[in-house]
């Protein structure tokens, strides 16, 4: 059965954000009619689920074109500059995956390992940050490694205009030292001051290009020093910080994922945050990220 809009429905998951998309082979083509609905339905619900898809690296990247361009991963380039590569399946693939070097599960390996993933918006510590990330489950542990996403529009809105006008001009650096493991990437070196965090400054509020809506964009803060606030007292920065976060990451903002095998899972980066709970490091977990090219990051003020 080939794709066809009669065909598609979109169920909301949560309360806050994620939608169900029924009807789609993601691995069949599509016309310019559905691909647009499927493009509104990720800016309307954040996160879109699409189930029992079967993608191969090719596919997979083929679908992440609905949406926007493919690219590689910003990681990618920290490989490439000591002569390695990210992965062997493909560029514009990331393999996210707990396999070690001697290709068993591991805890910890060079990527995410099984770990905690700390809350974070991808690439967020480059100038400009993937829109969206297009994650495929080719091995699933039988239990534990749900990926939670927070909705960033709801905890901009519901900031108090106090807040929002402080925040409003703000800027904060974006970590780009460490994964989202806390793992240090290739080459690079702990960062021992705040001046030493490499990464770029964006601001604290970001307009999404394609909705014009503001949401908070926090992207990263791993162990101290690590984000920070530009032009601020550290002391001031960091309560801020702690602050923001915890209202960022609250349980009334956040959806959880429960993986099946040949779920594709597609989240928009500028208004959405994600965390991964850890699990059992014994079973293999095995996903296909492809992400899609976006802007330079764009604050509330002039
Ligand atoms: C990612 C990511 C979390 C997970 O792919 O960008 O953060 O659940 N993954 O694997
Ligand atoms: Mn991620």
């Amino acid at each position: 059965m080939g794709n066809a809009i009669a065909n598609l429905r979109v169920t909301p998951l949560g309360d806050t954000l994620g939608a169900q998309v029924h009807g789609v082979d993601l691995s069949e083509p599509m016309d310019a009619a559905l691909r647009d609905a499927l493009v509104d339905a990720w800016l309307r619900h954040i996160v879109l689920l699409f189930r029992g898809q079967s993608l191969s690296p090719a596919e997979q990247i083929d679908a992440a074109r609905i949406f926007g361009e493919p690219q590689a991963p910003a990681a990618a380039k920290f490989y490439e500059a000591q002569g390695q590569k990210q992965n062997d399946v493909d560029r514009h693939i990331m393999v996210i995956s707990n396999l070690g070097p001697d290709g068993l599960p591991a805890l910890q390996n060079d990527g995410l390992g099984s770990g905690e993933v700390q809350w974070h918006s991808d690439n967020s510590y480059v100038a400009s940050p993937p829109a969206g990330s297009l994650l495929y489950s080719l091995e699933i542990p039988p239990q534990g490694g749900d990926t939670f996403f927070c909705n960033q529009y709801a905890a901009y809105e519901t900031l108090s205009d106090t807040m929002k006008a402080r925040i409003g001009p703000l800027k904060a650096r974006h970590d780009a030292s460490r994964n989202s493991a806390g793992v240090l990437r290739p080459g690079l070196i702990a960062p021992e001051t705040p001046e030493d965090v490499p990464g770029p400054d964006h601001p604290l509020v970001r307009i999404h290009p394609q909705t014009g809506r503001p949401a908070l964009y926090l992207g990263r803060r791993r162990d101290y020093p690590s984000q920070f606030i530009i032009d601020m007292p550290m002391a001031e920065s960091e309560a801020l910080l702690d602050e923001l976060w915890a209202h960022a990451t609250a349980p009334r903002f956040v959806w959880r994922h429960q993986w099946q095998l040949g779920d594709a899972v597609l989240w928009d980066n500028r208004a959405a945050m994600h965390y991964r709970e850890p699990h059992d490091p014994s079973h293999r977990r095995i996903m296909h990220r492809v992400q899609i090219a976006g802007d330079a990051v764009r604050g509330s003020s002039a």
